[in-house]
């Protein structure tokens, strides 16, 4: 083994590769539960990939023939139904584990100067994910996806001059259609994979090349042991930090399995009950809203009486997210040690995302309107404001080295100085 290992390595850095991002890459010694997030989305993306796989072996992406190959794959094909609802749960457990990884980003105070750059790739990793989530929802062609791709593309109609070539162009037709179905399938099996995947790569090697922030918000790059040159606050990445994603995995595939052996459309969220008839031009269903990932987003489309000036704020609610790293003043990363007025603003923003995310689902009446236009004003609040609050807010002291000091079983402290000095020798 260790000769074929040497050939390899003269061709190829194998281990070089191997030490430099695993087993020598020293990540802060404080990881905790939000850590589990970043390990848990490249589970799923490669579930989502080898799923879908599987899924092109039998689907048609044909108007004619699509609704029907994925009732075949449901019935006839071997393990069929299993491969479908692991791509369909996975597709929500895909946000729900972003929003998790960007939460941990938000209140860790992640992407904030050296980080930019890996809180920008993430930006970019999340708006292809819906873009992929987007076209992904049409290939079943049941009414849901046909009706949603048609209130979403229908949008860009709103736009001044360009708008009604724009939607036709993106249609490939004057309606949702054949030629639609089979650009979206062609962007949503390969063109959009792809770009995420390097994205992700990125994203990985920026992490890599400025060293991974911790829930103290400091820099262990500052205390370095002088005769190793490693972190005092770092352990090596493997064994680590490979054997505590195992926890997150074990725990996070009892869910998944839990939700695609008893409940894969949970009650609506994941799979709607109206995309399991076909799709019908001719009969709009009785209520067209988006799934649940998206609602925040459709709630603020709505709150906004003008088309234009609603997708414009649309858009706004996302591309702001894309300078957080620039917006927050405080002196302290994490918000152990910021203020008050930053743990308020983040109540507001909490409640303000749920609360778009719930009337996103609901039938608009005045009152859903009004609370939708106050959670905007929250939303947008929190990012806009933060310049500000962030500088008045008073916050703690950030301590020089990270707070956490290990415990064995036995209640004795565990030191991993030496750990990392022997794993360097
Ligand atoms: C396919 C989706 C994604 C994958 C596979 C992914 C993967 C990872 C991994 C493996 C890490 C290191 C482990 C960890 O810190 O948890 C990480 C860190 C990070 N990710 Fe992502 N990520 C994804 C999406 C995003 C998104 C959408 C954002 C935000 C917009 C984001 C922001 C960050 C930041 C700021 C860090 C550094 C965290 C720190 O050092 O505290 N990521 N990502």
């Amino acid at each position: 083994m260790k000769r074929l290992v040497d050939w390899v390595d003269e061709r190829f850095p194998l281990t070089a590769t191997w030490k430099q991002h695993l087993s020598e890459y020293y990540a802060p010694k404080n990881f905790n539960f939000w850590y589990f997030f970043g390990s848990l989305a490249l589970l799923v993306l490669v579930n989502q990939i080898v799923t879908g796989i599987f899924l092109t072996m039998n689907y048609k992406p044909d108007a004619n023939l699509a609704f029907a190959s994925v009732e075949y794959i449901m019935r006839d094909v071997r393990w069929g139904w299993l491969i479908r609802y692991m791509h369909s749960t996975g597709a929500s457990m895909f946000f729900i584990v972003v929003y998790l990884h960007m939460w941990r980003g938000l209140i860790y105070g992640s992407g904030r100067k050296p980080r930019e750059l890996i809180w920008i790739f993430g930006m970019l990793i999340y708006v292809c994910l819906m873009a992929e989530a987007f076209m992904g929802y049409l290939l079943p062609w049941g009414q849901m996806s046909y009706w949603g791709a048609q209130v979403i593309i229908s949008l860009f109609g709103a736009l001044p001059y360009v708008g009604n070539a724009l939607t036709t162009w993106i249609r490939g037709d004057f309606v949702v259609s054949d030629a639609t179905l089979n650009r979206f399938f062609a962007f949503h099996v390969i063109a959009v994979p792809l770009i995420l995947l390097c994205l992700v790569v990125a994203h990985l090697i920026a992490l890599h090349e400025v060293g991974s922030n911790n829930p103290d918000g400091v820099d262990i790059k500052k205390h370095k042991d002088p005769k190793t040159g490693i972190p005092l606050d770092g352990i090596p990445f493997h064994p680590y930090y490979t054997v505590k994603d195992i926890v997150g995995v074990v725990v996070f595939l009892m869910v998944f399995s839990a939700v695609i052996f008893f409940a894969p459309g949970l009650h609506g969220f994941f799979l709607e009950p109206n995309n399991f008839i076909p799709a019908n031009p001719m009969q709009t269903p009785p209520a067209i809203h988006p799934l649940w990932y998206f609602t925040p987003y459709y709630a603020i489309l709505r709150a906004v009486p003008n088309k234009l000036m609603g997708v414009i704020l649309m858009g706004c609610s996302i591309v702001v997210m894309f300078f957080l790293p620039w917006l927050d003043r405080s002196p302290a990363r994490s918000i152990r040690y910021k203020g008050s007025i930053y743990k308020l603003a983040l109540v507001v923003f909490l409640v303000s995302f749920f609360g778009l995310a719930y009337l996103g689902m609901q039938e608009p009446t005045p009152t859903i309107t009004m609370f939708a236009r106050i959670f905007t004003v929250g939303y947008f609040a929190f990012y806009l404001l933060m310049p500000l609050y962030t500088k008045m807010d008073k916050a703690k002291p950030v301590p020089e080295r990270v707070t956490f000091h290990g415990q064995s079983a036995a209640g004795t402290h565990l030191s991993f100085e030496p750990v990392a000095e022997r794993v360097a020798k």
